[in-house]
């Protein structure tokens, strides 16, 4: 898998988004990948904190449109909502590096980073309306929270992008700094993590996250089974379709 690459170092996972070319889009073999590894992480007892990376000019495109156009039904066993569970619920640190477009699942995964380091460059969105689809990964509970209801009705209603200021001032993320420093950033933070009592992180993340837990597991069931309904209705259909054509969605008939 070479879409992926994931490194093993000082006690520290990286996982790298690495399908430039497609602006680092989600395959369904990605999103499995990435699961096993995050399985792995946290199972075993060398690795103390993970990083999710891009590349300098783009972090992910969000899901392949392809991939969604030729999607069976998902069912909670297939690789999107393996790699949604086992993100959501990872007991160790999670550090991300964000440059470029986040798109989709690319901001809605940042939710349960613990660390993100943001390119100034970086541009956050969650279009899934102008695609017929809505929220997953539990972003309609999560950034209504974090943001205030008025600008998560603006970012998951008209699905409008915001930078790094906004992301920063509303506390996604932690810092930021020129694109050509953020991965190196994120990967000094985590191991910075990776030399601190193990216990004692994953103590403090979870009381941290305690008051949320049940409801994001809950959330995500539920936007899960929208999304799968929706994902086959006429208006997504036309979304995806118009993409793959290069041209605009025409949602008049749906
Ligand atoms: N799925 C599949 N392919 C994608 C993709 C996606 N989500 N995003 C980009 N690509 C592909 C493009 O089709 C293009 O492929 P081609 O070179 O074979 O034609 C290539 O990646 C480059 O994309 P392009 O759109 O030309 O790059 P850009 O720099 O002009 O724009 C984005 C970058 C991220 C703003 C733009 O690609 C985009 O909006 N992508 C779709 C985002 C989206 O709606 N994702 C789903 C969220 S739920």
């Amino acid at each position: 898998m070479t879409d992926l690459l994931i490194d093993t170092s000082a006690g520290v996972m990286t996982i790298t988004l690495n399908r430039v070319s497609k602006k680092n889009a989600f395959t369904q073999a990605m999103y499995a990948a990435m699961a096993d590894a995050l399985q792995q992480a946290q199972a075993d007892a060398q690795f103390r904190a993970l990083v999710f990376q891009g590349h300098e000019t783009i972090f992910s495109a969000g899901n392949d449109i392809g991939d969604f156009l030729h999607a069976q039904a998902a069912t909670q066993d297939s690789p999107v909502f393996r790699f949604l569970r086992a993100v959501s619920t990872f007991s160790k640190p999670i550090v991300a590096a964000v440059c470029g477009p986040a798109v989709g699942i690319g901001t809605t995964m940042l939710f349960h980073c613990d660390l993100v380091y943001a390119g100034d460059n970086a541009a956050f969105s969650m279009p899934f309306v102008n695609l017929g689809l809505c929220p997953e990964a539990a972003s309609s509970y999560l950034a209504p929270q974090l943001m205030g209801y008025g600008r998560a009705a603006e970012a998951l209603l008209l699905g409008e992008p915001f930078l790094a200021e906004s992301a920063l001032e509303m506390g996604l993320i932690s810092r930021i700094v020129p694109p050509s420093e953020a991965n190196a950033l994120a990967q000094r933070q985590a191991r910075k993590l990776a030399a601190k009592p193990l216990s004692a992180l994953i103590e403090t993340k979870r009381l941290m996250k305690k008051g949320q837990a049940s409801m994001v597991a809950e959330r995500m069931v539920e936007e899960g089974a929208s999304f799968g309904r929706l994902l086959r209705e006429p208006a997504a259909r036309e979304a995806f379709t118009a993409f793959m054509e290069k041209r605009k969605p025409n949602f008049s008939k749906t």
